[in-house]
């Protein structure tokens, strides 16, 4: 039996945000069956995977799709902090660090939440060099079992432009929803970003252009789709209020 997690969730996001993630859902579901292992990827730190990682899986899961949210940002998570996880029965969090490298039991690292359809897997532990781990078949066979359990399994992970760990996982995903930091991020590294996908053979899903005006303290982006090269879609969102 999995424990419970206790996770404090964010403030209500504007209906703005929300209804722009819920988009980005109904996109992805239009690729169908197939694609299932997601990761939220982007070129640099501080683009807002996570923010984009997690609140997509919350939607998923909201729509009674069997989802899990895996943290895979083995070298610098900070999920565990920023939403103060921890087990409602007490114990010692593990998650995919001490699955991959301390043959933990998988069941006693997923936790269920407070979503019927939504579980995690958290990182409870940041190694220095997980590209070993990465590579090794229990990371595999890790994907293989929750893809058979989940109808999607969600990955957050590292940024593309500082290490390799994104092009290996992606190697091992259905797809990628790259994730762009609007009038931050250049035209260059976004274009380098998406070569990298490619040479890692991870179809691109969808293109957020995220944290526009985020100095300005309005939630306000862009959701632009792609389906290998072609653009399907493209929505804007803003709030005033954050
Ligand atoms: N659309 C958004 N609107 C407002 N704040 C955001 C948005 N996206 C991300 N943030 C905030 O920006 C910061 C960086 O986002 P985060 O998801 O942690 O980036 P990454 O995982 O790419 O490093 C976080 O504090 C997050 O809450
Ligand atoms: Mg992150």
């Amino acid at each position: 039996m999995n424990t419970k997690a206790i996770i404090e969730v964010n403030p209500q996001l504007p209906y703005s945000v929300e209804e722009a993630i819920n988009r980005l859902r109904i996109n992805v579901s239009f690729f169908g069956s197939d694609i299932n292992k997601i990761m939220v990827v982007s070129s640099e730190p501080n683009e807002g995977k996570s923010f984009v990682a997690m609140n997509l899986w919350k939607q998923m899961a909201g729509a009674k799709e069997q989802s899990i949210l895996v943290d895979a940002d083995m070298r610098k998570s900070v999920m565990v902090q920023s939403y103060k996880i921890s087990r409602e029965d007490g114990k010692e969090l593990w998650g995919l660090t001490h699955y991959l490298s301390d043959n933990k039991k998988l069941e006693d690292c997923v936790l269920t939440t407070d979503l019927e359809y939504g579980d995690i897997l958290p990182n409870a532990n940041n190694i220095v060099n997980p590209s070993l781990l990465l590579e090794s078949s229990r990371f595999k066979g890790l994907l293989d079992l929750l893809s058979e359990k989940y109808r999607y399994v969600i990955l957050d992970v590292p940024p593309l432009g500082l290490v390799s760990d994104g092009e290996r996982i992606g190697h091992l995903c259905d797809g990628a929803i790259l994730t762009v930091r609007g009038g931050v991020t250049p035209k260059s590294v976004v274009r380098n970003s998406i070569a990298q996908l490619e040479r890692a053979g991870c179809p691109l899903l969808g293109i957020v252009l995220n944290r526009v005006g985020a100095g300005s303290g309005r939630y306000y982006g862009k959701y632009y789709g792609r389906y290998y090269g072609s653009k399907y879609y493209t929505d804007k969102y803003y709030s005033d209020k954050k």
